[in-house]
């Protein structure tokens, strides 16, 4: 009889995903990629596992230190990310049993020859308890970095700053864009941006593109009209252009990476590879502009919850220096009384406010959605109108 794996999928596809997101992986690309071949219930349950272990990481380290009197990043990764794993399971989530969670801990680590590290797996979740810790600082109690959290408290005051970070802590929730004419799915909820509803997940999506209600609210800040030229820049992997495209408008989109790229292939419309930050390519000036700029994407923690452990203060400059290119060449492309819209997902003022602060006599409109005070995710956005002649 062939042996079974002692490796559940779920779990297997979780810590290979994690492994993956400590050398640089996307954890959602990661979990799309491995999870292909899992039931619906252990894509769930990887899901929920690679997700919740960087949320609560910060307090996940901190218990590893408390449960085995060794620092975690003493650890080697690999038995690190384990005793997360297992730690997340007995502690987190009330549905698996501890010794399932040790068993089931003890085997990926004599599977991924770290066969001299199970017994310290398995000493070290024995010891686990389900009662209270106290936690040493905000940092820690909040599992987000103390720069982040400090940065976030002089923006927005420490009461919002709590209400971003709970809200990066949940799942996100999940939005689906409706095309005006057609009719939403049984069972989706109306919201308060028009064309946006919400549904319990994305097989619920009914076959409509998901999209978070934060990106959704970009768009209408173009004003776009039937058969103007769209310019969208920074397109992949192109929510924002099918979402213009619904105003009749003619469309051109551009990005930097031509695999991403690709997928905007179905929209049916001009895709162009370009460096937004050099010159651009195109001989004629577009009636609206849409440069929704790269960013840290520090307004999606809850979905890309692996940002705040790899972001950097000193990031930023360089971000922002990337963001003002473009958006410098982008202006020279607008038409004269066009408009263009400057977008990130991120909620720091060095790629929002900073960036714009040079065209502010031309700004007419700025959307500003915080998670905790709004739905979705956060974005900032400015509309920037092309001068007159
Ligand atoms: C926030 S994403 C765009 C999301 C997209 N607008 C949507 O709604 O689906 C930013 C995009 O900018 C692209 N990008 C990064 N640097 C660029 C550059 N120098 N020139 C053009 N595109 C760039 C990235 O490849 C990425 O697809």
């Amino acid at each position: 009889m062939p042996r079974t794996d002692p490796v559940s999928p779920a779990r297997r596809v979780a810590f290979e995903v994690l492994t993956r997101v400590e050398g640089g992986g996307h954890s959602g690309d990661e979990l799309r990629a491995r999870g292909e071949g899992l039931s619906s219930r252990d894509a769930g349950l990887a899901t929920e596992l690679v997700m919740g272990v960087l949320r609560f990481q910060g307090q996940l380290d901190y218990l590893i230190e408390h449960f085995s009197g060794r620092p975690a990043e003493a650890l080697d990764m690999q038995v690190r990310l384990i005793l997360r794993l297992g730690l997340y399971q007995i502690r987190y989530l009330d549905r698996i049993p501890p010794h399932a969670a040790i068993h089931q801990s003890v085997e990926i680590a004599k599977q991924s020859h770290k066969r001299s590290a199970a017994g310290l797996v398995n000493a070290v979740l024995r010891k686990v308890h389900l009662r209270p810790v106290d936690w040493p600082d905000l940092s820690v109690a909040f599992s987000h970095p103390e720069w982040l959290l400090e940065r976030w408290e002089d923006q927005y005051g420490s009461e919002t700053m709590a209400g971003i970070v709970e809200a990066n802590m949940a799942p996100p929730h999940t939005f689906i864009r409706v095309p005006p004419g057609r009719t939403p799915p049984e069972g989706a909820d109306v919201t308060p941006v028009k064309g946006c509803w919400l549904v319990d997940s994305a097989q619920e999506a009914g076959g409509f593109r998901v999209q978070d209600i934060g990106s959704q609210s970009v768009v209408p800040l173009l004003d776009l009209q039937p058969g103007q030229r769209f310019l969208d820049l920074c397109a992949a992997p192109g929510n924002k252009t099918a979402q213009a495209l619904e105003a009749g408008v003619r469309a051109v989109a551009a990005d930097q990476h031509r695999v991403r790229l690709m997928q905007l292939t179905d929209l049916g419309v001009p895709l162009v590879r370009l460096d937004a930050r050099r010159p651009l390519p195109f001989g004629r000036v577009f009636d609206r502009i849409l440069v929704d700029a790269p960013c840290t994407g520090t307004g999606t923690l809850s979905r890309n919850p692996e940002i705040k452990w790899r972001l950097r203060p000193e990031d930023l400059p360089e971000l922002q220096a990337r963001q003002a290119a473009i958006l410098k060449h982008a202006l020279d492309a607008l038409a004269p009384g066009g408009r263009l819209v400057y977008a990130t997902c991120s909620l720091e003022p060095e790629e929002n406010d900073q960036v714009v602060a040079l065209y502010k006599d031309r700004i007419v409109r700025i959307l500003r959605r915080i998670p905790g005070r709004d739905l979705g995710d956060g974005f900032f956005a400015a509309a920037i109108q092309g001068t007159t002649c």
